[in-house]
């Protein structure tokens, strides 16, 4: 006897759908077609002549060993890299601290195994990352979600949703996906203030913050964290209830997540998590579940390529090539689209977030742009509420710069089409 496969499937896959990016990007392989919508890096970036120097050395010293088994928690030499790295930043992490995942991903992914329950609640921005929400649906995450403007998540929002008692918070502090807007210093100090006065931790996602071109770099959430931690230890009868189970930086309230995947290449599928050593102890037990480790191979020659004095230098060469199509985005908009339309001014990143008239409606003006060859993704997607129908995400990392050009001009079109068409409703 043969069930057909849709009456076995477990009951938590109910809420799995295909990320509406993934789908879109298949639509928008046509050549001649500009698209805006896929959050990919510039290719011609990614060094693949250091790669492939790399990699034959690799092979050639390292042979047996990069094409072994190796330990969940990941290649050495590279969680020590990337601790000197985030000590630039402030984050003082051991090894132990660090747990090497296939991209900041199936980081989410371990998240969500390691903490969410089915009808658990999430807090998370409003609008926020795609992935976060497909990873956590899965384990049957129910959501609540406080509004962002142009300096993050709304503080003054942000009590009230704790009050509902989330299991944890989500927070993209740099150049948000798909917002572009980046958390304020004092909006990152209130957010870590009232995560300590709930007792709620946060997930801190930052896979842009070194993209950033003007303005001065912000210290990470779990900085401040463990900075406020100290303070409160210093007064004599602080007596605070944090996570007891080690000395040191990572006690706290914040699991932090970063990736390679924007400075060096995608396809690496190379992230990483920095959290106290109890939880990696978890994590590592809940990775071996999924795929044991990381390319060992992959690890071993993103190291190799990396070491010394290469990652600076090509990130600095990012910025500026990123920070160029932004303004050649921003430029053409300026020119290009009818009043009535606005967009965040992204410091770095790869995204910027536009803001049509109430009354329009982005999935349905996207089948018109794809029309006209240029694709862009529409707003709700990113809202785990459903709502953002009037908003959507364009990207300018991915474009050379003329294509940029024409593409906004393309857009301007049918948003200027779009708007006559409806001016009606304007006055409604
Ligand atoms: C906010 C955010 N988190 C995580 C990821 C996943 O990155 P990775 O390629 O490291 O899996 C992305 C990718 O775009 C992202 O924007």
């Amino acid at each position: 006897m043969t069930t057909p496969w849709t009456q076995r499937y477990a009951q938590r896959t109910q809420r799995m759908s295909s990320s509406m990016i993934r789908e879109l990007l298949k639509m928008t392989e046509q050549p001649d077609l500009i698209s805006f919508a896929g959050g990919l890096p510039a290719p011609e970036l990614f060094p693949v002549a250091e790669f492939e120097a790399a990699a034959q050395r690799v092979l050639k010293q390292h042979g047996s060993k990069a094409l072994q088994y190796s330990t969940t928690e990941g290649y050495l030499p590279l969680r020590e890299f990337i601790v000197e790295k985030m000590s630039q930043y402030g984050i003082q992490a051991t090894p132990e601290n660090v747990l090497i995942t296939s991209g900041s991903q199936q980081a989410l992914d371990l998240i969500g195994k390691l903490l969410i329950n089915s009808g658990d609640l999430i807090l998370t921005e409003n609008p926020t990352y795609l992935g976060a929400l497909q990873a956590w649906r899965a384990y049957q995450a129910e959501f609540t979600a406080v509004p962002i403007d142009d300096n993050g998540i709304q503080i003054e929002l942000l009590e009230e949703a704790l009050c509902g008692g989330p299991k944890f918070m989500y927070i993209l502090p740099n150049f948000q996906n798909p917002g572009g807007v980046t958390l304020s210093y004092d909006r990152r100090q209130a957010l870590v203030a009232l995560a300590d006065r709930y007792g709620v931790p946060i997930i801190e996602d930052d896979p842009y913050g070194e993209l950033r071109f003007e303005g001065n770099h912000l210290p990470p959430l779990v900085v401040l964290d463990a900075e406020k931690l100290n303070g409160d230890d210093a007064r004599p009868a602080a007596g605070n209830g944090h996570n007891g189970d080690e000395a040191g930086f990572f006690r706290g309230n914040v699991i932090y997540l970063s990736t390679f995947s924007k400075t060096l290449a995608p396809g690496l599928r190379l992230g990483w998590m920095v959290a106290p050593k109890s939880v990696i102890k978890r994590c590592v037990q809940a990775k071996q579940g999924m795929d044991l480790h990381t390319s060992s191979f992959v690890q071993m020659v993103a190291h190799e390529t990396i070491k010394g004095d290469f990652l600076p230098r090509h990130v600095r060469r990012i910025r500026e090539v990123y920070k160029t199509r932004r303004d050649v985005m921003i430029g053409t908009m300026l020119r290009q689209f009818p009043p009535g339309i606005t967009w965040t001014w992204p410091e770095g990143g790869l995204f910027l977030w536009v803001t049509l008239p109430e009354w329009l409606d982005a999935a349905a003006i996207l089948p018109k742009a794809i029309e006209q060859k240029v694709a862009f993704v529409p707003g709700t997607a990113f809202y785990p509420d459903g709502t953002g129908h009037n908003h959507f995400r364009l990207n300018f990392s991915n474009a050379q710069p003329e294509q940029i050009e024409e593409g906004i001009k393309r857009l301007g079109r049918v948003l200027a089409q779009e708007l006559e068409r409806t001016a009606e409703l304007a006055y409604a």
